[in-house]
């Protein structure tokens, strides 16, 4: 608790907190250490509910008086043992980030040695272990699942990984560098230089090359200016894995089959994104991964 914005706040705080606790104690003290003299009645409080129900105004009982003492007490430990007056860390140094620092440290000791076992097989001989798939499998729930999801069947977007297809490469190596470093997918906007009719001509053209439904006399005139296309697609529409350029020519598609979606990306182009996370699992954890997603796609 160190991010205020000025040096008053943390006096301030620790100052309000410990009078408002003082002074709860002493209205404890005051209102319940007054006894009856000889004779004396009662009171009430002069509450009424219900036209007849009163209040008496007795002094709390001591049990329940020496709780809210022990309360107190407790409280008072408490700030000074851990973080809550202001900015003062407290007596025993303890922080969220320090015990979540501690639980990694203690969890990379205790697992470290079984990640470097596997560290040290080649990613095939880790996708035929059993044991090295459940594990990879976890992680791939815990890291991955959200975007391709829980069968890394992938959606709209995000790429289906349990398939032969790849964006970027399926060999071991390639699958490690898309998972440690990211990727970055980007297919320009084409709609401004080709126009509405010149979009809708390319569009039935990628149609005609995957044998999907077109308008032939369009992908004939689509394919005359495929050629500015063929610098990242390849001239046959093939693809490119060098930048993430999919292929046209086959069945998956990562948005889409219809003319519709097709149109869209040419004349708005696409900006996909794989997260690096290299840094956060760590290269252990990397190749467990990519062992699972190699293993996904062999079956
Ligand atoms: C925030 C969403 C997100 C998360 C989390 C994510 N990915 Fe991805 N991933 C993507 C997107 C989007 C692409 C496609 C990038 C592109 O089109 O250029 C991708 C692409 C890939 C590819 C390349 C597929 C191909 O065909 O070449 C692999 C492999 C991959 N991800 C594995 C993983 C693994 C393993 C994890 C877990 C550590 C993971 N991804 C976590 C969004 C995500
Ligand atoms: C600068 C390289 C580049 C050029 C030029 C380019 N593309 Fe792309 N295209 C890509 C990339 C990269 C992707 C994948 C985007 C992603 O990962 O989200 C893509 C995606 C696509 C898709 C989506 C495929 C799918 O599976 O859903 C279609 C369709 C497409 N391009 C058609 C074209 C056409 C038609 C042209 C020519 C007018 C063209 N592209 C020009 C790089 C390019």
């Amino acid at each position: 608790m160190s991010d205020f914005i000025s040096g008053f706040w943390s006096p301030y705080i620790a100052i309000v907190t410990v009078v408002s606790m003082l002074a709860c104690a002493l209205l404890l003290w005051r209102l319940s250490t007054r006894r009856l003299a000889k004779g004396e009645k009662v009171d009430t409080t002069g509450h009424v509910w219900d036209e007849d129900l009163t209040e008496y105004n007795n002094p709390l009982p001591n049990w329940w008086r020496w709780m809210f003492y022990i309360t107190i007490v407790f409280s008072l430990g408490y700030l000074a043992a851990y973080p809550g007056l202001g900015s003062f860390a407290g007596l025993w140094n303890w922080s969220s980030a320090g015990q979540y620092e501690k639980e990694r440290t203690a969890a990379q000791q205790r697992f470290g040695p079984l990640f470097d076992k596997y560290l040290a097989q080649d990613v095939q001989a880790v996708a035929a272990d059993p044991q090295a798939r459940q594990m990879g499998e976890r992680l791939f729930l815990t890291y991955c699942a959200q975007c391709h999801g829980s069968d890394a069947g992938g959606s709209k977007g995000f790429p289906n990984l349990s398939d032969a297809d790849w964006l970027y490469g399926g060999e071991p190596e390639a699958i490690k560098t898309t998972i440690t470093a990211g990727r970055n997918g980007v297919m320009p906007p084409m709609g401004p230089s080709l126009g509405a009719e010149g979009t809708k001509e390319l569009a039935n053209y990628v149609l005609s090359l995957s044998g999907g439904k077109h308008d032939s006399a369009l992908a004939e005139k689509g394919k005359e200016k495929f050629a500015m296309c063929a610098a990242c697609h390849g001239a046959d529409g093939k693809g490119n894995q060098q930048l993430g350029a999919p292929n046209l020519t086959d069945q998956t598609w990562l948005y889409g089959s219809d003319e519709a979606t097709i149109i869209e990306t040419i004349t708005n182009g696409r900006n996909n994104m794989m997260p690096a996370h290299g840094e956060l699992l760590g290269e252990g954890k990397v190749h467990m991964l990519a062992a699972y997603v190699y293993g996904l796609s062999k079956k």
